[in-house]
């Protein structure tokens, strides 16, 4: 088995898609379902960490041990992840966040009318949590991991991506008809901000989060740089 070399180590995990609604009963959402960012809690508790799980509209079973935050839009994820990084040693952003949200929220139900075109949804930008958790670092040494997912050029991008959002590890995957969403599968690359680069072969989404756990484990061991 894998050695115990999270024990006592706090982390928080964000999993699932943000929904952003847009009246009492519609709303604008991803097809993420929280499958690797589950996985990624699971593995963790089974190397002795802490975890916390930011979920984000998800039906899985809740991992045993787990510390479950139910979120639904992108500003609760934000405010539960922010909250819970305070003492993390190791912040996961795997949920996929909106980008935009409706620029109005509409407390009634939004109708249609007889002969008329409908008005057009104006969005807002949602916060990058990401770069905000990253640029913070709620403490020393704290290490940030981020996944991206990418359709083209995946590793330019994903560099560009580590770069701009500052954090430690990104997690790319290449996004394809049947790869990565719903998926119990994924093939991803970690890049690493020292530069590194780990590919991880098509496999269960347990194997990548082991992979992710491997490099946050070195870098929590190696600990803040001078
Ligand atoms: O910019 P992009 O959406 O490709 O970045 C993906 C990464 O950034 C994921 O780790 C996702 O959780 C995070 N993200 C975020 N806040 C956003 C959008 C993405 O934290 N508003």
């Amino acid at each position: 088995g894998l050695a115990q070399d999270l024990i006592g180590r706090r982390i928080v995990i964000s999993a699932g898609g943000t929904r952003e609604p847009l009246d009492p009963v519609r709303y604008l959402g991803n097809r993420s379902t929280g499958k690797q960012g589950f996985a990624l809690a699971r593995t963790a508790l089974a190397r002795g960490a802490q975890v916390t799980l930011v979920a984000a509209n998800t039906d899985l079973p809740v991992p045993a041990g787990a510390d479950v935050v139910r979120v639904g839009t992108a500003l609760q994820l934000r405010e539960a992840m922010v909250k819970a990084a305070a003492d993390a040693d190791a912040v996961v952003m795997a949920a996929a966040v909106a980008d935009f949200r409706p620029a109005v929220y509409r407390a009634g139900k939004i109708k249609k009318k007889d002969g008329q075109e409908p008005d057009p949804v104006r969005l807002t930008r949602n916060p990058d949590i990401l770069a905000e958790i990253s640029a913070e670092r709620a403490r020393e040494g704290q290490v940030v991991v981020g996944f991206a997912a990418e359709t083209d050029d995946v590793l330019a991008n994903g560099r560009a991506k580590l770069a701009r959002k500052r954090c430690d590890l990104l997690v790319v995957n290449e996004v394809g008809e049947k790869k990565t969403f719903g998926s119990a599968d994924n093939e991803a690359v970690v890049l690493g901000a020292d530069g590194s680069e780990t590919p991880v072969p098509y496999g269960p989404k347990e194997s990548l989060a082991d992979t992710v756990w491997d490099l946050v484990a070195t870098r929590l061991q190696r600990g803040p740089e001078a």
